[in-house]
């Protein structure tokens, strides 16, 4: 809230002499809203079950902002960028930002960083010519470690039907690691007698686990720091104090977009617990995972798919297990970027929506993929859920309530027309526009832009975010 002269002056106590209440307020007035037009940090969000479209998003702001910063999650997630050459890209670790020239990227202290992953990433782009010189390193995030690999996927099949569907790259171990206070970090790549060490360290307990519980092969530590400390000759130079450089920017007057990954269904707090990942990807994830206070985020952009996808196991109250759920998944090409498996789909879901808005505090939503649901007689919009006989509008508090779940329907009109060329909301059918204004009414925060297809400018934007 930018607060003016005249509010100021009246804040300022009464006894104080007007000439001298005016320059403070003056003051005041102007310092407020030259903060609040200068040092926006703006968080954009998945605010469903992942793959909503946040790589596209985030390339397109991307163009705006200076920084672009990934502040939780690792190489579990899979962003897509088209660009407007035709180009795509599949980026897992390294943020969206990297694709628009100019952009400092930065993987945030939050995120868990495959050093393997990262370097085959880096000379993934480097081949097609992407310049990476701008990709700064938190020097306080954590590695994930071949043992972190091996133990997600052992703790999956043995879980055996009652498994996650994680995305086997190590991201549990890692952080349940960072929280046990015995994890690897960036920095420890700087002092090789500590990495020797803290892997030691780790690999006696994990290497019993895995021997005498799983019946695997003991890791070999110093196997393990040889082949890290050899791919950290290619990557060190970028370790940095990215909290100091991040704020240092936003001082300066720079922008900076703070990329979530996964979404706001797969948080461990605010999820579908316990199928969800380990990370905070709500906007809440992006100050601790970044090192940005949240009195400098001035927008909480959620990325929303027009009908719902979900990649694993767990509850999906809309989902459609009949021909429409197959319609859905090859009309947006509903196959994961990092697995390659089929994702889950569904109606769009109101209850999630309202859910996500609350507890990210959604400033604005960009709609994607509404050019999927072109050709459809009407179409379903969830906007509460019947659990156990009572109508609930909002989401179940308990685990067992969204297990229970049973969506209750709206019918909206559907529309015949190719939206792959709109450009602006005038250009859509009258009932893809009913459609999104519904959509805005039931989840509480205005639609800001709508994708109608893949490109960068496939995009209809209807108000300035942030
Ligand atoms: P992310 O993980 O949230 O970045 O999303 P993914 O990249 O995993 O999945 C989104 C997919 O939808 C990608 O293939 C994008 O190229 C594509 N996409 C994004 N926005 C749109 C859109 O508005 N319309 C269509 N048809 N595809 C889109
Ligand atoms: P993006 O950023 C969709 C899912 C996995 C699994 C659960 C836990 O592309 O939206 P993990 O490997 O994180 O321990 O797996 O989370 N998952 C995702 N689903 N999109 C993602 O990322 C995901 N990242 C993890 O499928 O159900
Ligand atoms: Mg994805």
């Amino acid at each position: 809230m930018v607060l003016t002269f005249r509010s100021w002056f009246t804040l300022i106590d009464r006894h104080t002499p007007w000439w001298e209440r005016a320059k403070r307020a003056v003051t005041l007035a102007t310092t407020q809203s030259r903060l609040e037009f200068h040092m926006p940090a703006i968080v954009l969000i998945g605010a469903q079950w992942g793959d909503e479209g946040k790589g596209k998003a985030t390339d397109l702001l991307g163009e705006q902002a200076q920084w672009v910063v990934r502040y939780q999650g690792g190489n579990n997630a899979g962003h897509t960028v088209v660009l407007p050459d035709g180009q795509d890209f599949a980026l897992h670790l390294i943020p969206s930002g990297i694709l628009t020239p100019g952009v400092t990227n930065v993987i945030g202290n939050g995120v868990v960083v495959d050093p393997g992953v990262l370097l085959e990433e880096l000379a993934g782009l480097e081949e097609r010519g992407v310049d990476t010189s701008r990709l700064l390193l938190s020097a306080d995030a954590h590695l994930i470690m071949p043992y972190h690999v091996a133990i997600d996927r052992v703790t999956e099949r043995y879980l055996g039907k009652k498994q996650i569907g994680t995305t086997g790259r190590g991201i549990g171990p890692c952080y349940q690691d960072k929280i046990a206070r015995v994890g690897v970090r960036m920095q420890d790549l700087l002092d090789e007698k500590i990495l020797r060490q803290k892997v030691e360290a780790a690999l006696d307990i994990k290497n019993q686990i895995l021997v005498k519980v799983y019946n695997r092969r003991a890791i070999d530590a110093e196997e393990v720091v040889d082949t890290v400390l050899e791919q950290a000759e290619k990557f060190a130079n970028r370790i940095s104090d990215t909290k100091l450089k991040i704020n240092q920017a936003l001082e300066r007057g720079e922008t900076v977009l703070l990329e979530g990954s996964q979404g706001t269904l797969l948080d461990v707090d605010h999820g579908t617990y316990p199928f969800v990942t380990s990370s905070n990807p709500t906007s809440g994830g992006a100050s601790a995972g970044s090192g940005v206070g949240p009195t400098k985020i001035s927008a909480v952009i959620g990325i929303l798919k027009a009908y719902t996808t979900r990649v694993g196991a767990g509850p999906f109250p809309t989902e459609l297990t009949d021909e429409a759920g197959e319609n859905l998944r090859k009309q947006g090409g509903e196959f994961g970027v990092t697995t390659g498996r089929s994702r889950r789909t569904g109606w769009f879901d109101a209850v999630i929506a309202r859910y996500a808005t609350r507890v990210n505090g959604i400033t604005d939503y960009f709609l994607t993929k509404l050019d999927v649901l072109s050709g459809l007689e009407t179409i379903p919009i969830c906007v509460a859920y019947d659990v156990d006989g009572e109508r609930v509008e909002e989401m179940p508090m308990t685990q067992t309530g969204v297990h229970h779940a049973v969506p209750v329907y709206e019918e909206m009109p559907g529309w015949w027309e190719d939206l792959s060329d709109c450009r602006t909301f005038e250009d859509l059918p009258a009932n893809a526009r009913a459609y999104i204004e519904r959509i805005e009414e039931l989840s509480g925060a205005r639609v800001s832009a709508i994708g109608v297809g893949p490109g960068r400018d496939q995009t209809i934007v209807r108000h300035t975010m942030a």
